[in-house]
């Protein structure tokens, strides 16, 4: 979600509304902004885009020099007028845009609701207003810092007071929020593109810290109180590097957001104590459905559809259930087998899909439940589908998917393992075993994201080739499809993947003098075969490049050059082993002069059959 709020002299409507277009990145299912006017806060909020709040304010105007605003992304309750931001106490007294999570707002809810407090939304932000409201004690600041000792969580907030308006505060619980210093009016916001256009000195706040913003003065202080003294901090970027957060494409960016991406697809998913995996609360198949179950079909376009060949392997091996995987626009068409004991599972980072929407609407009509993966909250793919596995990826800009198609596979390794949990295919301790391994993926995928000026070496040399191959087994070869659709993507080099073993029974024909082929040898069961595939490769003087496990001293002796990627179990090899082959793919569009995050004749959301 993105914030931006202003106090000053100006108008503040025009700033806030400039200020949310430049963070529209950051979220887009809904928009509000709150303008103190004549002694009221005045809200305006909707869902939908920026332009549907212009509208609203034209129509409904207010005028103002102390307002806050917000665009959001919603995680807690759909996209809706009553969920979007700012949110206020009962007595429209307290305002608040809320970046993040307050993971015990149910518990704090509850006691307001004993002490009289009535909701109007399922948001967790409201719950802020009205503890502010409650735990008022004269002093806007200090009451505050009573609330934020209360809340648990991840956020960034901005808060006005009615009966103070001569101040905006601004707090930090590790999510970004920076202060805009002007000339006699400040600002606040999610992030520097909303504010380069007016000052390019700027605070940041970090965690556990918070500001009391005035038209001339900011003070910066701890949530308890402690004062702080900070250098003022001047933006050199463009406006355009500044939206990419320094990176110079939104692909990179992307790339570097998984661990991220990692962590809030898999938080409040994972019972700690007992070591399982928990979507009791977000999907809602009975038990006797689930042990019903006796087939899947995984149904998806693009990057998701090689997300959905992952899955495969991963459900099958988890649950011992047969799994098809089928691009959208072929399953829609092919008239497939399904039976009332058919889980369809559609996978779509947009939700928006045309394909992939016919076939979710074809497979209820035939009688299928539909579990969707989607990324969007309140897209039509999470609207219509019966029960919703949100990733929590972001908003993912550049054409080529990255960090959506990694939380996609977190998703479904969450989902096997439940499934498995209650169709009792696993000891408890295998189980655990998962839940172990997919904690330490972000932290592994950081690791992994170090050896990116390595990987930079050999897509520069990669670049000058016409064609190129993946080849892989099993999870591997999933993998090695994913790599290749990235590096046609965005390079335009032509590339395939193929399975290592079928590789002699046509296109090792193709293998002559010097062609580059990429080799992922992850997979502990197959390595000897597919060290033999690879030595095939090499007797026909192909350059090799594999992929293996980090402690792997043997393959280094039959290729080229080898990278490695951090340890974890067989199935959860390709949540990392993607991560070299998406910056392959990267950086040799990047030597080829390629636009990166806008790929020719591709479009990120494909609305039309
Ligand atoms: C387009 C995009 C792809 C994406 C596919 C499916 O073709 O260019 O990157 O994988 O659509 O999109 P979805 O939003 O359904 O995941």
């Amino acid at each position: 979600c993105g914030i931006v709020g202003y106090i000053g002299s100006r108008d503040a409507k025009p700033i806030l509304i400039n200020g949310l277009k430049k963070l529209e990145y950051r979220g887009y299912d809904s928009a509000g902004i709150a303008i103190y006017e004549d002694g009221e806060i005045q809200v305006r909020k909707t869902v939908g885009r920026l332009t549907n709040l212009e509208e609203l304010i034209e129509k409904n105007p207010v005028k103002g020099t102390l307002a806050i605003g917000h665009t959001r992304w919603a995680t807690h309750g759909s996209p809706s007028d009553v969920n979007s931001h700012p949110h206020v106490d009962g007595k429209s007294e307290f305002v608040v845009v809320h970046n993040g999570i307050i993971e015990n707002f149910l518990e704090i809810k509850e006691e307001l609701i004993e002490k009289g407090a009535t909701f109007v939304s399922e948001t967790d932000t409201e719950v802020i207003a009205h503890l502010l409201s409650h735990l008022y004690d004269g002093d806007l600041v200090t009451t505050v810092q009573k609330a934020v000792a209360k809340m648990k969580g991840a956020y960034a907030l901005g808060i006005i007071y009615k009966n103070e308006p001569e101040k905006m505060i601004a707090v930090r619980l590790a999510s970004p929020l920076i202060i805009g210093i002007g000339e006699k009016e400040n600002y606040i916001a999610s992030d520097i593109p909303a504010l380069i256009e007016h000052t390019r000195d700027i605070y940041i706040l970090n965690d556990g810290e918070m500001a009391v913003i005035t038209a001339d003065n900011v003070q910066l202080m701890t949530t308890d109180g402690k004062l702080i003294e900070r250098d003022v901090f001047h933006v050199e970027w463009d406006v355009e590097t500044a939206e990419k957060d320094g990176f110079d494409h939104f692909m990179l960016k992307e790339i570097y957001e998984q661990p991220r991406a990692y962590r809030e697809t898999i938080s409040n998913r994972i019972n700690h104590q007992l070591n399982t995996v928990d979507l009791s609360q977000e999907i809602n198949l009975t038990e006797d459905y689930i042990k019903s179950i006796d087939k899947i079909h995984i149904v998806a376009c693009g990057t998701a559809y090689h997300a959905g060949l992952v899955g495969k392997y991963v459900i099958e091996q988890l649950t011992r259930i047969p799994v098809e995987v089928d691009v959208a626009s072929e399953y829609r068409y092919r008239n497939p087998i399904i039976t009332p004991n058919t889980l369809v599972m559609v996978i779509s980072q947009s939700g928006e899909t045309a394909d992939t929407l016919a076939a979710l609407r074809e497979s209820q009509r035939n009688g299928a439940k539909v579990l969707a993966i989607t990324n969007v909250n309140g897209s039509s793919v999470s609207r219509e589908a019966d029960e919703v596995l949100l990733t929590h990826a972001g908003p993912e800009i550049a054409v080529a998917s990255t960090k959506a198609y990694t939380s996609q596979l977190v998703a479904i390794y969450l989902f096997g393992l439940y499934l498995s949990q209650v169709r009792e295919t696993h000891e408890d301790a295998a189980i655990a075993k998962y839940i172990q391994a997919i904690k330490e993926l972000p932290a592994q995928a950081e690791k992994l994201l170090e050896f990116a000026p390595i990987i930079k070496q050999f897509a520069e040399r990669f670049a000058k080739h016409e064609d190129l191959f993946f080849i892989g087994r099993s999870l591997d070869f999933a993998v090695s499809l994913e790599g290749s659709l990235k590096l046609k993507e965005i390079s335009y080099i032509h590339s395939e993947a193929y399975p290592a073993g079928e590789l002699k029974h046509g296109t090792l024909a193709l293998i002559t003098d010097g062609i580059p082929v990429i080799a992922l040898a992850t997979q502990e069961d197959i390595y000897e075969k597919m060290v033999s595939n690879i030595i095939e490769v090499k007797a026909r003087n192909a350059y090799v490049l594999g992929i293996a496990l980090e402690g792997d001293t043997e393959l280094a002796k039959s290729v080229d050059e080898v990278i490695t990627i951090p340890k974890t179990l067989p199935l959860l090899t390709p949540a990392l082993s993607v991560i070299p082959l998406q910056l392959l793919a990267y950086y040799a569009a990047l030597a080829r002069g390629n636009d990166v995050d806008k790929p020719r004749n591709l479009a990120k959301s494909v609305t039309v059959e």
